[in-house]
């Protein structure tokens, strides 16, 4: 079965409409609690790995607005912001979208592979990827917006920084809904199953 979240019917489950995962799609989740992960004898590298990723995207993504957030707080000023800026939002936003690719074309695929019934689940998070792909888009124009209006008198440069704000905002709140619904799929179909058919 193929989920498209375009159809209204699956507009429930849109990334940003659901909260959280239903049970039917999530079905393993219930036999290995998050708390417990670590501890199961097939948590392994790539668990472990899958983890660290996800932290590291949070972790990027809250320092760019920690950032900006200081510009707004005129705790630094538009130099200090344009030089520290780019590379950090560069990073965030390169590893996020490297990250969904290798999921889409690497991982996924084999998720789909361990059972049937994992397929609407990973259908659903390649379409979140996409949703969250629109998003990343409209912080990178934002984020320009923000670079022109850094050299612009008077309170111009603070007005991007707020719109930036917003649309940055929109992006790191359906990224870690998307992460944290993504892990409880991904790390109980690999304790479930073991890393080898997914490696
Ligand atoms: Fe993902
Ligand atoms: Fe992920």
């Amino acid at each position: 079965m193929e989920v498209s979240v375009d159809e209204p019917a699956h507009g429930a489950l849109r990334l940003g409409n659901r909260d959280g995962l239903p049970d039917d799609i999530a079905f393993l989740r219930a036999h290995y609690p998050r708390g417990d992960w670590r501890l199961h004898t097939n948590f392994g590298q790539l668990a472990d790995f899958w983890l660290q990723v996800h932290a590291s995207l949070r972790h990027e993504g809250s320092e760019v607005s920690r950032l900006v957030d200081a510009f707004r707080d005129r705790q630094i000023d538009a130099i200090q912001l344009q030089r520290a800026f780019v590379p950090l939002l560069n990073g965030f936003l390169q590893h996020l979208d490297q990250h969904h690719r290798i999921e889409d074309s690497l991982y996924f695929p084999k998720f789909r592979l361990l059972d049937e019934r994992m397929v609407v689940g990973f259908d659903l998070l390649e379409a979140d990827h996409t949703q969250i792909h629109h998003h990343l888009v409209a912080t990178v124009e934002h984020a320009r917006g923000l670079l022109n209006a850094l050299s612009a008198p008077g309170e111009t440069a603070r007005r991007a920084a707020d719109n930036y704000a917003d649309t940055a905002r929109n992006l790191l709140d359906l990224l870690v809904k998307h992460l944290a619904d993504e892990e409880e799929l991904v790390i109980p179909a690999m304790l479930q199953h073991g890393e080898r058919p997914l490696t």
